[in-house]
């Protein structure tokens, strides 16, 4: 489906917002239901979390003291902005899982003092923030094009448009870490082929630390990433006509030492017999039973290395902040 929306001249430059998602991907929600929630193990992959009030969630989540990621990351990239944009001599970002991309600006700003800057092409399946987040940076950046594609960073990057120059891909917050170690490496396989001529990944990933700093992330004393956690089951009762009785179940983060990751779930606190009307579905959790709705993989410098080459990438620049508690990573195609 191409395109939803027209393009629009505005005062700053030009905004255009391509959907890929639509009826096909209610499709997704409810493929991925029927597969992971008839599992001996119970799951649900983690991009059904973002819908309007996830994103919302999402961004509060951002700003709680537990969460040090976000604020980490920004300083990584105050510092470095500059370097990264004169290695790379970026004209455009091509931003995945852009969200309402607010280090971004860091990027952006760079890019128009060095000169460089032209496009700004966020991809998010989160339509309200792609269309929020392009509105806005059209009109505060002077002469900049945002191309916004609203769709799943796993099956509509072909539907990018051609380099306009060199192209720099931000992936930030952590999110590659959303992905199990194999089908990482062949996401990463994957972007390699989409950064063009000269082109350079931005890799932003969280680190292996004391696990006590890494579950505190993810288990927040406010409680919003429990509200962030439940709200996927809001979401399938509201897609798929389900009757989760969200208040039986709880949040569950905890560190997997073994395989380095935060491991999500949510606990039927009692038994409860779910029916998925869209899907003629009926699902049973027994007390204590747990679905597991993320993963986020926490890094050391080797293993990340160790990832690139496997896909084919070649690490240019590693950036840290100080205490080495987050990683942002320059790569291109080796
Ligand atoms: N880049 C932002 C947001 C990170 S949260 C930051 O660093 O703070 C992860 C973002 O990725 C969300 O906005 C979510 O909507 C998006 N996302 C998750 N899975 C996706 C997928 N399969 N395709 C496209 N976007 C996805
Ligand atoms: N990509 C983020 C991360 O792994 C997403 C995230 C943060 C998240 N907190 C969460 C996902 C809580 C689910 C629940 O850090």
């Amino acid at each position: 489906m191409e395109p939803i929306d027209a393009p629009v001249q505005a005062p700053g430059g030009t905004v255009e917002v391509h959907s890929y998602l639509g009826p096909s991907d209610e499709r997704s929600l409810a493929d991925d239901v029927l597969d992971g929630l008839t599992r001996p193990l119970k799951e649900l992959p983690p991009k059904h979390f973002y819908d309007a009030r996830g994103s919302e969630l999402f961004d509060a989540i951002c700003e709680l003291p537990e969460y040090y990621q976000t604020r980490t990351e920004r300083l990584i990239l105050e510092t470095h902005a500059d370097d990264i944009v004169a290695r790379t001599g970026a004209v455009e970002l091509v931003e995945l899982g852009s969200g309402s991309a607010t280090k971004t600006r860091v990027l952006l700003d760079a890019m128009a003092a060095a000169g460089t800057l032209r496009r700004y092409i966020p991809v998010d399946v989160s339509a309200t923030t792609v269309h929020a987040v392009a509105e806005l940076f059209c009109d505060e950046y002077d002469g900049l094009s945002v191309y916004g594609v609203v769709g799943d960073f796993e099956r509509h990057l072909s539907h990018l448009p051609e380099p306009v120059g060199p192209r720099l891909v931000p992936f930030l917050g952590g999110t590659i870490g959303n992905f199990p170690p194999g089908s990482r490496r062949r996401f990463l396989r994957g972007l390699g082929k989409m950064l063009g001529p000269g082109g350079h990944l931005l890799l932003g990933t969280d680190l292996v630390k004391d696990p006590h700093v890494l579950e505190a992330a993810y288990d927040d004393s406010a409680g919003v990433t429990a509200q962030f956690n439940l709200n996927v089951l809001h979401v399938v009762n509201r897609e798929l006509g389900a009757n989760f009785d969200v208040d039986a179940f709880e949040h569950v983060a905890f560190f997997d030492r073994e395989r380095e990751w935060i491991e999500m779930r949510l606990r039927a606190t009692e038994p409860q017999q779910v029916r998925v009307e869209a899907l003629d579905l009926d699902v049973a959790f027994t007390a204590r039973e747990e679905l597991r709705t993320e993963i986020s993989a926490k890094f050391t410098p080797d293993g990340l290395g160790a990832d690139l080459a496997a896909a084919g990438l070649e690490l240019v620049e590693f950036y840290t902040d100080p205490d080495e508690l987050f990683a942002v990573s320059l790569a291109r195609v080796r």
